[in-house]
């Protein structure tokens, strides 16, 4: 595993967050995520075999990549995630112990960037999305699914009230972001941008999907 680029002060490592995601996620996973995550990674283009993937968690990403990607850079700043990453065997996956908003890559050195769970959790969203705009070369595509605030105000409202402690039990993660507009306000351009909701609480329920291009 390398750890080319220092833990920022700020990384917060959450052991039993860690050995309990799999585990925690295993239903929803079996039931909308895979598919979701599939299809989000078919949109690589087939000419692209070198892609980045920031907070990639325990790697759940990897088995749904498409074979003509023989390169995922797994940017995760938690060790103890990054440590049950299994990087795919005859694949040249490498393991960066690092934040999203400080990528261990020079600029303009990836076609693709995907962020699928993570811009809910990153410590601060604007900078980590100018950090994959700085990485992308001009014209590279950025994929996304992650889970926003709800359009529907009052849920939204609960969202509010009870992300102080749902951040706390959930390593970091925040229920009223809007990533959509933090990925725009970064200067990618959404071309695609898909609503989805997806079944579990309602505070949760909320979801984005799509690409956008540097
Ligand atoms: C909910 S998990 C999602 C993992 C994976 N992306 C997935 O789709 O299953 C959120 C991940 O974001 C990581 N994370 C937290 N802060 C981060 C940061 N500043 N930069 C990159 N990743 C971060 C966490 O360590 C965790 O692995």
């Amino acid at each position: 595993m390398s750890t080319d680029t220092p833990l920022s002060p700020t990384s917060k490592h959450h052991r039993f967050f860690a050995a309990f995601y799999n585990r925690s996620m295993a239903r929803t996973e079996r039931t909308v995520l895979s598919k979701i995550r599939k299809e989000l990674l078919s949109e690589i283009p087939s000419d692209v075999e070198r892609v980045i993937e920031i907070g990639a968690g325990t790697g759940v990403n990897l088995q749904h990549y498409p074979e003509t990607v023989t390169q995922v850079e797994l940017v995760e700043p938690d060790q103890h995630m990054a440590k049950r990453i299994s990087p795919r065997s005859g694949h040249h996956d490498n393991v960066h112990v690092a934040p999203a908003e400080s990528l261990p890559f020079p600029d303009n050195s990836c076609k693709v960037l995907i962020a699928t769970l993570v811009l809910c959790t990153v410590d601060n969203p604007a900078k980590a999305l100018a950090e994959a705009n700085r990485v992308l070369e001009p014209g590279g595509l950025l994929l996304f699914h992650e889970h926003v605030r709800s359009p529907q105000e009052k849920t939204a409202k609960w969202q509010q009230r009870v992300e102080p402690f749902w951040s706390r039990v959930a390593a970091g993660c925040c229920l009223t972001r809007d990533t959509a507009s933090t990925i725009a306000d970064a200067g990618f351009s959404i071309t695609r941008l898909e609503a989805k909701r997806i079944p579990g609480p309602p505070i949760l329920r909320d979801w984005i999907t799509g690409s956008a291009v540097s």
